[in-house]
């Protein structure tokens, strides 16, 4: 019987691992309706070798009952990468984005799970291993603009900056700096259920209803998180307050400063410097980091954490101090 393409689910060819053997059947899609199998399931990938590679290497569609298999798949094989030392820093965030993708992907079609819980745990370790290994803003900003799609750049960026503003202010403890990643990767799953048409329009353009719609993507977020269980209370705070900020006029809550968790004030703060500095729908001309700090000082007027802002201007001035340990 031939596969719906209401069945299928469009990936891109870098989800799938090269030269192994594949968990799922892969299609190309001759017409709106009709799609072949390129490689079934069980056989050896090499879609490389094939004299159409130019035409399917931009998007093969694979069953939505196989995303799981893929992405488990992806997921291995990048943990394979990330552990070799060897493995140039570039490749490793290049896998690593495509892993992200793959997990969003899964989540975004199956919904939010203990298996997302634990693949968004290895990408979180995975990014703060990439900044120890290298702690170098401008080497990793450029990195990151080497990520074509916009929610796998923003919320690694984000997740980055963050680490790098937690080590700044001398937050070393290896557990609460995955926690921090792990809810920077995700400070955006809220987002996860919006159009793609809602997405791509400019936030300038939006009614006060859109953006009403769009606010709710803080709380959306908690909810999503809680039908998994074990999810820290740290993750839910920076989930429900990366909007938030220090003089009270973020939402959803304008809770101020004193209230809020302190993890929540560095994502608050590296996800407004990473809007400023990374080409989006929303940001057409992005600034330097030197930039985007002076406009959050002096354009904005310095809304966020006083700490977490000195912390930044630091890396920005002087990189990460890697000696020093301070306890939250
Ligand atoms: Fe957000
Ligand atoms: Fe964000």
């Amino acid at each position: 019987m031939a596969i719906s393409a209401a069945d299928l689910v469009s990936v891109p060819i870098e989800y799938i691992v090269p030269n192994v053997t594949l968990p799922g059947d892969v299609y190309f899609k001759l017409s709106e309706s009709h799609f072949v199998i390129i490689g079934r399931e069980g056989t050896r990938e090499h879609f490389k070798s094939l004299h159409f590679y130019e035409k399917i290497k931009d998007a093969v569609f694979i069953k939505k009952t196989d995303l799981r298999k893929f992405s488990s798949l992806k997921v291995l094989s990048a943990s394979e990468i990330m552990k070799n030392d060897d493995a140039p820093i570039d490749q490793k965030v290049d896998v690593l984005s495509h892993t992200m993708a793959s997990v969003f992907t899964n989540i975004q079609e199956l919904g939010f799970s203990n298996e997302s819980l634990g693949n968004t745990k290895f990408i979180a370790g995975s990014v703060l291993k990439v900044i120890n290994d290298t702690p170098k803003l401008s080497l990793l900003m450029s990195l990151m603009n080497s990520i074509s799609a916009e929610i796998i750049r923003h919320s690694m960026a984000v997740s980055m900056i963050s680490i790098l503003i937690a080590k700044s202010k001398g937050w070393n403890n290896q557990s609460l700096l995955e926690k921090i990643a792990l809810g920077a990767v995700l400070h955006d799953i809220g987002l996860k259920e919006y159009p793609a048409e809602f997405l791509n329009k400019p936030r300038a353009s939006y009614t006060a209803e859109d953006l009403e719609y769009y606010q709710r993507h803080a709380f959306r977020g908690i909810e999503i998180l809680k039908t998994v269980e074990n999810i820290p209370d740290e993750v839910m705070a920076i989930v429900g307050e990366h909007h938030e900020n220090a003089i009270g006029q973020g939402y959803p809550r304008g809770t101020r400063d004193v209230r809020l968790h302190p993890f929540s004030k560095v994502v608050a703060l590296a996800d407004a410097f990473c809007e400023l500095t990374f080409k989006d729908v929303n940001n057409q001309n992005p600034v330097d980091p030197d930039q985007a700090l002076h406009i959050i000082e002096f354009s904005l007027g310095q809304p966020f954490n006083k700490e977490c802002f000195v912390a930044l201007k630091n890396v920005l001035l002087n990189g990460i101090k890697r000696a020093s340990v301070k306890i939250v």
